[in-house]
């Protein structure tokens, strides 16, 4: 039993991702902040901000932004640790193999399936809405059966489906291209970002700011785990660790400078919304960030921002399921999933059959399931896995003492056990019917792991040969 404790040794680690199954080299710290805003600006800011205002922030939407910010920022920095000492493709899952042993790292790398694949289906099924109403104001009008999940009155979310598929085909085409490709849709999305505040800023009625806390301090709180959303997506630079060419230092730099500079628009956003409308008004759209700017009669800034939406979104698609292909590929690597998903194609070096199958499941998803169940279910997902990162900073600090760290988590213990504190407040401050859910999946994944992956992962054959 004492083997599912087991640790796996960095050298290891390292070593494995050297070789005919490694991944190419063709990034730096600028492509890895780019890589990360990518992932994070999107559906959380462009749609949830109106949900989180109407029903649970009002205008201390600003705080759950700070209150998310905050726990996203003490759980960078243990993970900024963790990236430059173990830069292997695979992110938290692979950081919990080194410090925490084989069954955390499984069950961390079954929450960020959570996090990664089922955020895509909700990315996608929010990128679909977009899609939708910006064809609808140009006068072509999709069927309802075609364009909504069966529970919410259709029969499937075809453009959310249409939408992972061009992803998918992208990401097989290799990863440089991807890349870039990437940088140009965060130019254009940040772009737009600073653009309304540019427009709006001016127009913001500081009546409109009260009462600030209609739902009191714990609709703050309800709020703050709703956008935590918004946030999700800085951790997978991580995830592309064994394509960066400098990963030590590059690493930390890309997770920290992506998460802060998100962290300030986010901040400057949400205060600018409440204050251009009023919250209530919130309640009847999907496209808060167009919709103030519609409000205070600014239409082509409004067409403009919607535009720059659905362009951002879909980077966040990208850089998401990027992240899910590098986890499936470390996990199969170490014999915990079939070794057909760590295949990497000879030509591209891409990992294939992991990229497809994301693909296939996520679009299913996305195609049958409502945005609400999956959105939930993706912030629970990655607010568990930072709590076990944080642990694991702590734990491999007091096991290892002795490893070079190119960069440290400044102030350990005191920064790890902000982040479990915060983290665990968010996750307490879900739905609770989110939480059974997540249980449930655990369970699920508990089962494979003993059905599965205990046996068949490659440190037992280590062991055995050692
Ligand atoms: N943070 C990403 C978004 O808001 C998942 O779309």
């Amino acid at each position: 039993m004492s083997s599912i404790f087991k640790t796996k040794p960095i050298s290891t680690l390292i070593a494995e991702t050297e070789g005919k199954q490694g991944l190419k080299k063709a990034l730096g710290a600028f492509d890895l902040t780019l890589l990360g805003i990518g992932a994070v600006i999107g559906t959380g800011i462009f749609v949830l901000t109106g949900v989180a205002a109407a029903n649970f922030s009002g205008p201390a939407l600003i705080l759950s932004f700070i209150l998310s910010g905050l726990a996203c920022i003490f759980a960078a920095l243990c993970y900024a640790e963790f990236a430059a000492l173990v830069p292997v493709a695979g992110s938290a899952y692979t950081y919990g193999y080194a410090s925490l042993g084989e069954f955390w790292a499984w069950i961390i790398g079954w929450d960020l399936v959570l996090e990664y694949a089922v955020a895509i289906s909700a990315v996608a099924i929010g990128w679909s809405g977009y899609a939708v109403s910006l064809l609808d104001s140009m006068g072509i009008t999709l069927p309802k059966a075609l364009t909504v999940a069966p529970s919410d009155g259709g029969f499937i979310n075809l453009p959310a489906i249409i939408i992972i598929g061009l992803i998918t085909w992208l990401l097989l085409t290799g990863v440089k291209e991807t890349s870039r490709l990437n940088g140009i849709i965060v130019v254009i999305k940040v772009a737009v970002i600073l653009l309304f505040i540019v427009l709006a800023v001016w127009h913001v009625k500081p009546v409109n700011w009260h009462p600030f806390m209609p739902f009191g301090f714990s609709g703050v709180a309800a709020g703050a785990a709703t956008i935590f959303f918004a946030y999700l997506g800085f951790d997978a630079v991580s995830t592309a660790a064994e394509e960066v060419k400098n990963p030590q230092k590059d690493l930390p730099k890309g997770i920290i400078y992506s998460l802060l500079i998100c962290t300030v628009l986010y901040i400057v956003v949400s205060g600018i919304l409440t204050g251009v409308v009023k919250y209530t008004a919130y309640a009847h759209t999907s496209a808060p960030v167009a919709y103030a700017l519609q409000q205070i009669g600014i239409n082509w800034g409004s067409a403009i921002v919607a535009v720059g939406a659905i362009c951002g979104i879909t980077s966040v698609l990208l850089v998401m399921m990027f992240g899910q292909t590098r986890i499936f590929f470390a996990m199969s690597r170490d014999g915990l999933l079939p070794k057909f998903f760590g295949k990497v194609s000879e030509q591209r070096k891409v990992p294939v059959s992991s990229t497809l199958l994301v693909g296939i499941v996520t679009a299913v998803c996305a195609g049958f399931t409502p945005i609400s169940i999956v959105a939930e279910l993706a912030n629970i997902g990655t607010l568990s896995a930072f709590i076990i990162v944080s642990i694991g900073v702590m734990v491999l600090r007091h096991k290892r003492p002795e490893l070079h760290r190119p960069f440290k988590t400044p102030f350990v213990p005191v920064i790890p056990i902000l982040a479990i504190i915060s983290c665990g407040y968010l996750l307490i401050s879900l739905n609770p019917i989110t939480i059974i859910r997540f249980v449930v999946w655990l369970a699920i994944g508990l089962v494979l792991y003993f059905l599965y992956g205990r046996k068949n992962s490659t440190l037992n054959d280590q062991e055995k040969s050692a």
